[in-house]
């Protein structure tokens, strides 16, 4: 027998073809006759297309088409919502209409026989305009704000919940903190562009595109054409990072399938940086209000919390903006309420840890507030509240490590040496912060299928339709399978990325461990049975493994705590973050090398929340004004000083049959929050909106 994979520090097995560049990725795939197709996307905020001139476009050398509303074929969009589609409104329809419902909204496609010539035969294309000026501002929000259709009463998440009085607690309480917190919108800005190559056999589709959900791809592209599922085949073997903006099938993957069949060519579409910023999803803007109530104990006695996120006009994207506030820490009184803004805008999406990371930024900032008016330690604050039971559900957390995570990561930090008078800590003329806050995210588990194959060789083959944007799938589904054949990694390739590979769930809300990972391990023990009972090879077994009823006798989370360093410059209002220490309680942790980049790549994700990233929009027209690498700021390594993640040994028998929680978003969601409360630490200064500007300190 094998020594056990799981728990090992196994490099990655797909290292070597990403250093190598011998791993594809959707923009590098390239068919026999390929044309490339550029888009020609909306000037104006909102309004319509009144009149489309590509006379002079379509003379250009190398032109092959120009399709747009005007000679686009009616398209089926039959209806379809995956499990990453707003439950409520209806997505975009690629050329349908001559609606203008957002800046950058594409409006035509150029194909080419070149790209070069596909690029400039776009500027050739002039498009008129009836233009009406769009929403765009979330100031208001309080007023204009709606109830999710999706969260009306009866429905599994609720806008509004409630236990006990918060309202007449909070008036009643001993102290009391109160405040608005707002965070710009952002988006994603993975390295590697959204690209889709698309070629057509009769009726049939093939697309290599950049998708962390090739089986839902596959199956909206059958909706949008009116074809069989089986006559769509998705195909994603690597992903350039994506943090949710690769979840759902944006409209530029259709325009590419439409503009392969109009010039009857495989046709390659690859976004530009600036398009990126228009129709691929955002994290929404929020606007919030937590007030909490304590005994001068610091004991909590109340907690309200209101939310509004933006979202477009035509489908209602909801996240978990209030859902953690009644779960998080022990308190009588808790009042929550969410609402949505619908604005002239494209609509939101999911990006790292959508809902917890926002929520808990106002949360946890409201805590340290606490924290300071009680005189208390904001370590122990938080732990004087803690609870072994999720009280807005009524039941026990299957494990709960957010105190050992406390202990751990405050003891490797150093908080004991923690002067508590704010602008107390200095570096010469620089003020130095501490900040502490806490994180969780929930265990999220859905039907995942996967199959297995023993070969003669004595090795094995495993296949899912999973995807892999960094977190290590390659690697831990390599490990789980491993351990279950009773095999070394090296006699185990696993393959991904394929939607006609058993059916996965989003690769998305970290659930691919517990998911993709209990279907590996379930078809491994399969097929071991089966070649068990028969000696011939090869052998194959296939399993779909789902949640059972632990969902409804436990709290299933995992849970963190942040510790972070920053220094500000009193006279730029310049801060840096030192160093951070996360400390995790995550369940299993199948391979502690991958699981230590994963968090440490959250973190960093975490700083540029707090300090750096926004998407800013001209109120004129909804324009993007820094849609670029050069004007949105992501962390680069200068900005991140040095960081540690840490694990508790957390052994949860209940979660899933591997043990694990997921580590996929846990580990950016107390960051930004921490950070905030260090610059409170540093300056006095209590900055509630994100990103954290000098223009905030100076
Ligand atoms: Mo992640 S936002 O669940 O891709």
């Amino acid at each position: 027998m094998s020594t056990p994979s799981i728990g090992t520090p196994l490099p990655r097995v797909d290292g070597r073809a990403k250093v190598t560049g011998a791993a594809r990725y959707a923009a590098e795939f390239t068919q026999p006759g390929q044309a490339h197709a550029v888009l020609v996307t909306s000037t104006v905020g909102r309004g319509r297309v009144t009149a489309i001139d590509s006379r002079d476009a379509a003379r250009l050398p190398g032109v092959l088409a120009v399709v747009s509303h005007l000679n686009a074929p009616r398209l089926a969009y039959r209806a379809h919502k995956g499990s990453i589609d707003p439950a409520a409104g209806e997505r975009l329809h690629v050329f349908q209409d001559a609606e203008v419902r957002f800046f950058g909204q594409p409006v035509a496609v150029v194909v080419a026989d070149t790209l070069q010539q596909a690029q400039h035969a776009a500027t050739a294309v002039r498009i008129g305009y009836e233009a009406r000026p769009p929403a765009v501002r979330l100031d208001g929000a309080d007023r204009a704000a709606v109830v999710p259709e999706a969260m009306r009463p009866g429905a599994r998440t609720q806008a509004d919940t409630a236990r006990g009085d918060a309202d007449r607690a909070l008036a009643a309480a001993a102290v009391r903190v109160d405040a608005t917190y707002d965070i710009a919108r952002e988006h994603h800005n993975p390295m590697e562009p959204h690209a889709t190559v698309a070629a057509w056999h009769g009726d049939r589709l093939t697309v290599w595109s950049k998708s962390q959900f090739v089986v839902n791809e596959a199956a909206e592209l059958a909706a949008v054409f009116g074809l069989p599922a089986e006559h769509v085949r998705v195909i994603c073997p690597y992903i350039g990072g994506a943090f949710g903006t690769s979840l759902r099938t944006w409209p530029h993957v259709t325009v590419a399938a439409l503009a392969a069949r109009h010039v009857r060519r495989p046709v390659k579409l690859v976004l530009t940086r600036q398009q990126m910023f228009y129709a691929t999803g955002h994290r929404p803007r929020t606007h919030q209000r937590l007030a909490l109530g304590a005994t001068r104990e610091g004991q909590l006695t109340a907690l309200v919390h209101e939310g509004t996120g933006e979202t477009s006009r035509y489908e209602q994207f909801i996240e978990a903006l209030t859902s953690v506030s009644p779960m998080m820490y022990a308190c009588r009184n808790v009042r929550t309420r969410y609402r949505l803004l619908p604005l002239d805008s494209s609509t939101p999406t999911y990006m790292r840890a959508p809902g917890e990371s926002s929520g808990l930024f106002a949360l946890e900032s409201a805590l340290d507030e606490l924290a300071v008016a009680l005189q208390m330690d904001p370590v122990a604050l938080r732990l004087r509240n803690d609870t072994a039971r999720d009280q807005h559900t009524g039941l026990p957390f299957s494990s709960r490590s957010l105190r050992a995570c406390h202990e751990l990561g405050a003891a490797r930090f150093g908080w004991a040496r923690r002067n508590a008078r704010p602008g107390s800590m200095r570096d010469g003329r620089l003020l130095v912060g501490w900040g502490v806050a806490s994180a969780t995210y929930p265990m999220i588990r859905a039907q995942a299928s996967a199959r297995a194959r023993l070969l003669a060789d004595g090795t094995a083959e495993v296949e899912a339709a999973a995807s892999d944007m960094g977190p290590g799938t390659y690697t831990a589904m390599t490990q789980v399978a491993a351990d279950a054949l009773e095999l070394s990694p090296s006699q185990v390739r696993f393959r991904l990325g394929q939607s006609d590979f058993p059916p996965t769930p989003p690769h998305g809300g970290s659930m691919t461990m517990a998911s993709v990972g209990s279907a590996v391990h379930a078809a491994c023990l399969a097929v071991r049975e089966k070649a068990g009972r028969s000696a011939s090879r090869p052998v194959e077994g296939e399993a779909t493994s789902a949640a059972g009823p632990e969902g409804q006798r436990f709290s299933m989370h995992a849970f963190g705590a942040v510790f972070v360093e920053v220094v500000v410059d009193p006279d730029l209002g310049m801060v840096r973050v030192r160093r951070a220490v996360g400390a995790y309680g995550a369940g299993r942790i199948v391979n502690p090398r991958l699981a230590r980049s994963q968090c440490i790549g959250g973190m960093v994700g975490g700083i540029g929340m707090a300090l750096m990233e926004q998407t800013v929009l001209d109120a004129r027209d909804g324009r993007p004004v820094n849609a670029s690498m050069a004007d949105y700021l992501v962390p680069v390594n200068l900005d991140i000083g040095s960081i540690e993640a840490h694990f508790v040994d957390e052994r949860d028998p209940h979660v899933n049959p591997l043990g694990v929680k997921g580590l996929g978003e846990i580990a950016l969601v107390g960051m930004a929050p921490a950070i905030a409360n260090a610059v409170f630490h540093a300056t006095g200064r209590r900055v509630r909106e994100l990103p954290i500007r000098l223009e905030a300190l100076v």
